[in-house]
Parts: C-alpha cells; sequence; structure tokens
C-alpha cells in the first residue's frame, strides 16, 4: 500500500503528492504534481512540504529544474521547497510577485510569454487579474495540470464544508468553482481555453479533488460547459 507521505504514481513520468490544507477554515487539501520532461529533467508544481524522504524519492527521479507556483493562490510551500532544490528556477504568474516581493522568482509568466518551461507548454489562462492560472500540460503523460482552476470537493465533511462545494458548484462532479467564473471575463478566458483544448490532453491533474486519469478531455469540456461551446 502507498504511504499517504511519498510520491504517487499517477502516469508515465508524472507523480503527486496530497497534503491537508484549509481555505478559509475549510479542509479543501491541495495537491503537488511532480513530472518529469524528456530530458529527464523534474518539475515541480505547486509544491507541498516535503519531508527529507520525499526529497529524497524526488532526486531518485531526476534533477529538479523548476518549481512551479501555478496560480496567485498557490505559494505558501514555494519558499521551502526552492530551499530543498536551490538550484531549481522558481517560476510563477506575474500578478503573484506583487503578492509575495519575497518570493525570488527566475521568471514570470504573462499573457504573452513564456510559453514553455522546461521544455513543457505552459499558458496563463486570461480572463482572470484575481488568480492567474498557469496551465501546464506533460505530454508524456497527456496530462493537462491545473491547479484551481477545475475543483471537485464532493460532498465530504460537515454542513459548512458542504455547502462550501455546493455554493461553488463543486460538489458533483469537477467543475470551475463558481467564484472564479463571476470575476472571469469571460471572451478572454474562452480563448485561453479553446488554446488549452489544442494541447492533446487525455488526463486532468487538479489540486482540490481526485485527479481525472480517463476521459479527462470530456471531464475538461463539462468543467467548463459554463465557457466553452
Ligand atoms: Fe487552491
Amino acid at each position: 500500500m502507498l504511504s499517504l507521505h511519498m510520491l504517487r504514481p499517477f502516469a508515465q513520468d508524472i507523480w503527486t503528492l496530497s497534503h491537508p490544507h484549509r481555505f478559509g477554515g475549510i479542509p479543501v487539501g491541495t495537491r503537488m504534481t511532480v513530472m518529469r520532461n524528456g530530458q529527464g529533467e523534474v518539475i515541480l508544481h505547486s509544491p507541498v512540504p516535503l519531508s527529507p524522504e520525499v526529497q529524497q524519492e524526488i532526486e531518485t527521479l531526476g534533477p529538479v529544474k523548476a518549481i512551479i507556483c501555478p496560480n496567485r493562490f498557490h505559494h505558501l510551500y514555494a519558499a521551502a521547497a526552492k530551499e530543498r532544490f536551490p538550484k531549481a528556477a522558481l517560476w510563477g504568474p506575474r500578478g503573484l510577485q506583487q503578492k509575495r516581493p519575497d518570493l525570488l522568482f527566475t521568471g514570470l509568466f504573462d499573457l504573452t510569454s513564456p510559453t514553455t518551461c522546461c521544455d513543457l507548454p505552459v499558458h496563463l489562462i486570461a480572463g482572470s487579474d484575481a488568480i492567474q492560472e498557469v496551465a501546464v500540460f506533460h505530454p508524456a503523460s497527456k496530462t493537462l495540470v491545473l491547479a484551481d482552476f477545475i475543483m471537485h470537493l464532493g460532498k465530504r465533511g460537515n454542513w459548512l464544508n458542504r455547502l462550501f462545494a455546493k455554493l461553488e458548484d463543486c460538489d458533483q462532479e469537477p467543475r470551475t468553482p463558481r467564484l472564479f467564473r463571476l470575476f472571469s471575463k469571460k471572451r478572454d478566458t474562452r480563448q485561453s481555453l479553446e488554446h488549452l483544448m489544442t494541447w492533446p490532453f487525455e488526463r486532468v491533474m487538479i489540486a482540490h479533488g481526485p485527479p481525472i486519469s480517463e476521459n479527462g478531455r470530456e471531464a475538461f469540456k463539462r468543467a467548463c460547459a459554463w465557457i466553452l461551446k
């Protein structure tokens, strides 16, 4: 049986590690995705706290070249991850630099550049300045890697947890949280999602809720039906 404190294989050259996490007091959990590119380099997406054992496990996968903060909210454990892997480049959306001036980013994603990170296609989803979600495509596993743009909180926990999930419309199946939809400039976001659909993904990784390992394109279209025609 796999330990909750070790990396969990998801598909070819991609692993995950979950971590308990509360948002506004609500236990939503969070998840790091670890990817290896075609050159054998390792990329950490949305890092969580890393024990010495996990650090060692990651080091056996290959040299860690980049740590990605995937939006303006997922940055709490980035500095600690950078300490564990000081040679790794630290990337995040441009708006996160203003929020966390203490983080020394190697590079920032914006709406025009760059379009890859360690050879993996990346795209800042337009239309939401508050979130600035950075989507990543991992070709070896055909996985679209997201953080908050889609959530699946289910119907677990106490009444407050279930109410939160219902209000966000993320209780039944993976969906873009309602709050995100309200603050999106829909035309810009739609163009971004159409760009993501050009990536040949079959799986979708999310930070809050079970990863989508089958029929990922259909699940993504359903999750984004509020905007994707
Ligand atoms: Fe999140």
